[in-house]
C-alpha cells in the first residue's frame, strides 16, 4: 500500500511535468517555413549563378589557352614581315575599296592575307609599314593606310595628263595590339587606275614587326 502511494505520487509528479504535445510546428503559416522556402529559393538562385560562373570561367580558360597557344606559335626569332605587290592593272575602284596586293615577295608567318589584302598583327608591338601606288592616268588617286578601318597614313598621286607615270606613298611606325588589321584603301572619288604587273612591281605594300611590346591603353593611332 505504501509503495502504491509512492508509485502514484511519482507518476503524478512526472506526468505533470511532461510537456504538452505541440502541433503548432506543422502549421503552414509558421515563420520557419517561410524562412526555409526563401532559403531554398536563394540556394537555387545561387546554383544558377554558380552554373553561369562555371560556364564563363570555362570560356575564359579556353580563350586563355588559345591565346597562349597562338603566342607560342609566333616565332619572333624571324619576325613577321611581308612585301606584297599588285600583279595586274587595276581600275574601276570606288571609295572604300581595299587594294588587294595579290602577290607576295615575302610573307613570314603568313600574316598578310592575299585574298583580303589585310595584314593581321600576330602580337602587340611596334610595326613599320610602307605603301606605294603608281598611276599614269590623269585621275587624282588618293589612298590611305587604315588600322581596323581608321585612317593612319595618306598618299596621293595627281598626274596632269595621261601617260605621266607618277608614284606616291608613305611610311610609318605604328603601335598595334594583337589582332588589329592593317590595309590600304581608296578614298577619293571612283575611276582610279593603278599600275601593276609581275615584272614592274610599282604598287606595293610592306610591313614588319620591329619589336614586341605590351600595348595597353589607347594606341597612338585612331
Ligand atoms: C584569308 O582570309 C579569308 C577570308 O577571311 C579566309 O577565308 C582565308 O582563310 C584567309 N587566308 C589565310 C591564308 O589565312
Amino acid at each position: 500500500m505504501k509503495y502504491l502511494v509512492i508509485l502514484l505520487l511519482v507518476k503524478f509528479v512526472v506526468g505533470g511535468y511532461l510537456p504538452p504535445p505541440d502541433y503548432g510546428n506543422s502549421s503552414p503559416n509558421c515563420a520557419c517555413d517561410e524562412e526555409v522556402m526563401s532559403l531554398a529559393d536563394r540556394i537555387s538562385k545561387l546554383e544558377i549563378d554558380l552554373d553561369h560562373q562555371r560556364t564563363r570561367s570555362n570560356i575564359l580558360e579556353k580563350s586563355i589557352q588559345q591565346q597562349s597557344r597562338n603566342r607560342r606559335q609566333v616565332d619572333t626569332a624571324v619576325p613577321p614581315a611581308f612585301t606584297a605587290y599588285l600583279s595586274h592593272y587595276y581600275n574601276a575602284m570606288s571609295i572604300g575599296d581595299t587594294i588587294v596586293f595579290d602577290k607576295t615577295l615575302t610573307n613570314v608567318g603568313g600574316y598578310y592575307n592575299l585574298t583580303t589584302g589585310r595584314f593581321t598583327a600576330p602580337l602587340s608591338g611596334l610595326y613599320i609599314f610602307s605603301f606605294i601606288i603608281e598611276t599614269k592616268h590623269a585621275v587624282d588617286t588618293a589612298v590611305r593606310l587604315v588600322v581596323d578601318g581608321n585612317n593612319a597614313l595618306d598618299a596621293v598621286v595627281e598626274p596632269r595628263h595621261n601617260e605621266q607615270n607618277l608614284q606616291g606613298g608613305n611610311v610609318g611606325i605604328l603601335t598595334l595590339s594583337e589582332g588589329q588589321q592593317v590595309w590600304i584603301q581608296i578614298y577619293n572619288t571612283g575611276g582610279q587606275t593603278l599600275e601593276g604587273g609581275n615584272i614592274y612591281r610599282f604598287t606595293t605594300f610592306t610591313g614588319a614587326l620591329l619589336s614586341e611590346m605590351d600595348v595597353t591603353g589607347p594606341t597612338m593611332i585612331g
